[in-house]
C-alpha cells in the first residue's frame, strides 16, 4: 500500500514515529507530506531530530495565514501531488487545518481517506477545530475513533459504517517514550518534583480575545506555587505585557519545549493546566491532576474519573478548579484511550478494508 500521511502541526509530528513504526513493520511505503503549517524549529524542527523522525518527503512550506487562505494554500498543492502520487490512501490525524486540507483534497479526487482521531466533538461550532474535524469525519472512509464516547458522538451524526476503535495514538507515544524523559530540564530550570504546576495556553478562543486571555494568566497567577509556561508562539506578543500588567511573579515563560522535556516537566508537575488537547491527555497517562482551561472538553473521560476539572477561563473558576482537581477522588482505568496499540491496529484496519 503507498499510504500518503499529511501533517503540519505538534501533535502530528510525535504520532507519526508510532505510525511510521506500524506501518514499516507491515511492509507499506509512507509518504510523508509535512505542510509547513508549524515551521519554527521549536515547533517542529526540534521533534523530527529528538525523535528520529526522518525528514518528510515533501514539504508544502505554507507557513501561518488565515484559516481560508492557509487551507487554500495546502489544497492548491496537495492537488498536485495526490494526482501525481496516486497513493492507495491519505491519512490525516486530528483537527487542524493540515487535516482538513488533507481530507478534503483527497476525498474530491476520489482517494481514500482514513482520519486518525475521529468523533471528537466539543460541540462548539467557534473552534476552528471543530469545524475540521467534522468536515473530515463526514469525507472519510475508515474513521479510527480513540474512544467510546468518540464513536457515540459519530452514530448521532448518522455515522456508523468503517469507524472503528483504535485507541489513541498519543497514548502510543507516551507508552513508548516515557522511559526516555528528559529529566535534565529539571535541573536546567532549577525545578523539583512536585513543587510547580505545568501550563500551557494556545486556544484560538483563549489567546485571541485579550481580556479572556488576561482572566487565565490571572488565575495562573492566583496558584499556590510557581507555573512553569511554555509558551506557543501565538502568544508571544500579549505575554509579556499582560504578565507584566497582573504583576505575576509566580509564572515562569519558557521557550516551548522538546517532547521528551514535555514529558519530564509533566512527569514530575503538581498539577497540569492546559487548553490542549495532547498536554491534557498526557496528564492523564501521567497521572498528574489537570485544569483544562476551556468550557468543553472532547476527551470527558478523565473529567468523568475525577483527573480533570474544567475550569473556563475566569480567574477566581481557574483557582477554585485548582482545588478541586487537587482534592478529588481519582480513578485510573488502564484501556481509557486504548492498549498502546492503536497504530497498528489503524494500518490492520487499513489492509483489512483493501485500501
Ligand atoms: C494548531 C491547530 C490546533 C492544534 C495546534 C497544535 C488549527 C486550526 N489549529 O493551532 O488544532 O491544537 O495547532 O499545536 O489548525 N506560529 C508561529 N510559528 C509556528 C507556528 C505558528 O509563530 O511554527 C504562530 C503564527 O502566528 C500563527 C499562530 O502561531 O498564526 C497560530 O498557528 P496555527 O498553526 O494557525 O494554530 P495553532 O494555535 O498552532
Ligand atoms: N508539547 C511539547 N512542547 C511544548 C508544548 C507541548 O512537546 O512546549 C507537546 C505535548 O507534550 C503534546 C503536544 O505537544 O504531546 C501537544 O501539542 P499542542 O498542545 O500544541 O496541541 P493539541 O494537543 O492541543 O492539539
Amino acid at each position: 500500500m503507498l499510504i500518503m500521511r499529511v501533517l503540519g502541526a505538534r501533535p502530528q509530528f510525535m504520532q507519526e514515529v508510532v505510525f511510521r513504526r506500524a506501518v514499516d513493520a507491515r511492509g507499506h511505503r509512507e509518504l510523508m507530506v509535512h505542510t509547513g503549517q508549524h515551521y519554527d524549529d521549536k515547533m517542529s524542527r526540534i521533534f523530527f531530530e529528538e525523535l528520529g523522525i526522518p525528514q518528510a518527503d515533501i514539504n508544502l512550506e505554507i507557513g501561518s495565514n488565515s484559516h481560508g487562505i492557509q487551507t487554500g494554500l495546502m489544497l492548491s498543492k496537495l492537488d498536485g501531488l495526490i494526482s501525481e502520487y496516486r497513493p492507495d490512501v491519505v491519512v490525516v490525524d486530528g483537527d487542524t487545518n493540515s487535516t482538513l486540507a488533507g481530507a478534503l483534497c483527497a476525498a474530491k479526487l476520489n482517494v481514500p481517506v482514513v482520519h486518525v482521531e475521529a468523533g471528537l466533538r466539543s460541540y462548539d461550532r467557534r473552534m476552528p477545530e471543530e469545524i475540521n474535524r467534522v468536515v473530515a469525519d463526514h469525507l472519510s472512509t475508515l474513521l479510527c475513533a480513540p474512544t467510546r464516547t468518540a464513536i457515540g458522538n459519530l452514530e448521532k451524526e448518522g455515522i456508523s459504517e468503517n469507524v472503528h476503535l483504535t485507541g489513541d495514538l498519543m497514548f502510543d507515544c507516551f507508552k513508548y517514550f516515557v522511559r526516555n524523559a528528559d529529566e535534565s530540564i529539571m535541573s536546567a530550570l532549577s525545578l523539583a518534583k512536585s513543587e510547580y504546576a505545568l501550563a500551557t495556553v494556545h486556544r484560538a478562543e483563549n489567546t485571541n480575545d485579550i481580556s479572556r486571555f488576561e482572566q487565565i494568566l490571572k488565575g495562573l497567577s492566583l496558584l499556590p506555587l510557581p507555573v512553569i509556561l511554555p509558551a506557543h508562539p501565538r502568544i508571544l506578543s500579549n505575554l509579556n505585557l499582560v504578565i507584566d500588567r497582573l504583576s505575576a511573579k509566580n509564572i515562569r515563560v519558557i521557550e516551548p519545549v522538546s517532547y521528551l522535556e514535555m514529558l519530564a516537566l509533566e512527569l514530575n508537575a503538581k498539577c497540569i493546566l492546559t487548553d490542549s488537547g495532547g498536554v491534557q491527555r498526557e496528564a492523564y497517562f501521567a497521572c498528574v491532576p489537570s485544569v483544562v482551561l476551556r468550557d468543553t472538553t472532547e476527551w470527558i473521560e478523565q473529567v468523568d474519573l475525577g483527573w480533570s476539572v474544567l475550569s473556563g477561563a475566569r480567574s477566581q473558576a481557574i483557582l477554585e478548579a485548582y482545588s478541586a482537581c487537587m482534592n478529588s477522588s481519582k480513578q485510573y482505568v488502564e484501556n481509557v484511550y486504548g492498549d498502546g496499540d492503536a497504530a497498528s491496529k489503524v494500518v490492520s484496519l487499513m489492509e483489512a478494508m483493501a485500501l
